[in-house]
């Protein structure tokens, strides 16, 4: 693996074995997870084009923790505001000696373009591009179902939610299918959750009681209002009475279902606070998974597996 672009293609082996690497740097009861020297005398630039606080703190804190230097560059007051296109920043930074280029974007397809025209020694992470694909955050997807549920082969897993609209529903399809996942729905108003999802293995269902009964996961994806334009957009409170996630509708799922998110969350828009913060939510855990997931990416991608 040189460039970590999309799950989609992955094959389960890969899928596994990064998975299992960062069993190795995974560490929730005791948070001191050691430096290793894996990306050691590297250079890791998070370019972010577009707002995160979990995937760029928890990408630098992987860096910092594998020995890599870590530059965060600060897109809103660099000179892109002038004019300078992506590719032309990335050959200046490229100038600067990087190593591996951690890459948001609000255009699909970005991480892409950059993989094409950099140095062959030079590795690229997308960490979300439009609505195409948030690899990383699938990986830490894998990460969290397979830490609660053990296996995937006989899992119910419920996406609900803007769909449509979601890099990391696209991510989570994909690597949950090659997973092995039997019963995988998508769930959500038809304007969200068009039919066409069903042709990368997934049901489409419309209402949320049929789509999380007997649910073993459920992944709670945000409305998406900055990726629609008017027609789309539904009220807040109209979407949380048809789609929101509460206490008595959790109840539908098996009693050992765990709720995610990849944040950030929306309370009382599509999940009740009380979901949020109650015994089944394993939100912030998949936070900490990430830092493990994205060390194990970064190592494997750079060359010096764990
Ligand atoms: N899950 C996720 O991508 O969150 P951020 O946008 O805060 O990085």
């Amino acid at each position: 693996l040189i460039h970590l672009l999309s799950t989609e293609g992955l094959s389960r082996d890969i899928l596994t074995h990064i998975l299992d690497t960062a069993t190795n740097f995974v560490s929730i009861n005791d948070r001191e997870v050691k430096k290793v020297p894996l990306l050691r005398g590297k250079s890791v630039f998070n370019l972010f084009f577009e707002n995160s606080t979990r995937t760029r703190t928890t990408f630098e804190i992987a860096a910092k923790r594998l020995s890599a230097d870590v530059l965060n560059l600060d897109i809103s007051r660099s000179s892109t505001a002038k004019g300078e296109t992506l590719l032309d920043t990335i050959a200046n930074l490229s100038a600067m000696a990087a190593d591996l280029f951690v890459v948001r974007h609000s255009q699909s397809g970005a991480p892409y373009l950059i993989a094409q025209h950099v140095a062959p020694h030079v590795h690229v992470v997308n960490a979300g591009d439009g609505r195409h694909g948030h690899p990383t955050q699938g990986l830490l997807d894998m990460y969290t179902i397979r830490h609660y549920k053990k296996d995937f082969t006989n899992l119910s897993v419920a996406i609900v939610g803007d769909v449509l609209h979601s890099r990391v529903a696209r991510s989570d399809i994909h690597a949950l299918t090659t997973l092995g996942c039997p019963d995988l729905r998508v769930v959500g108003p038809s304007t969200l959750v068009p039919e066409n999802f069903s042709a990368m293995g997934a049901r489409v269902v419309h209402s949320l009681d049929e789509g999380i009964r007997d649910a073993d996961v459920i992944i709670m994806l945000r409305l998406q209002n900055e990726r629609m334009s008017g027609a789309l957009l539904p009220s807040s409170q109209e979407y949380f009475k048809k789609f929101g996630l509460t206490p008595e509708r959790l109840r539908l799922a098996k009693p050992d279902a765990i709720v995610m998110h990849p944040g950030p969350i929306n309370r009382g828009v599509e999940i009740a606070s009380e979901v949020v913060d109650g015994d089944q939510s394993v939100i912030l855990p998949q936070v900490t998974f990430g830092i493990a997931v994205r060390m194990a990416v970064m190592s494997i991608v750079a060359g010096n597996e764990a």
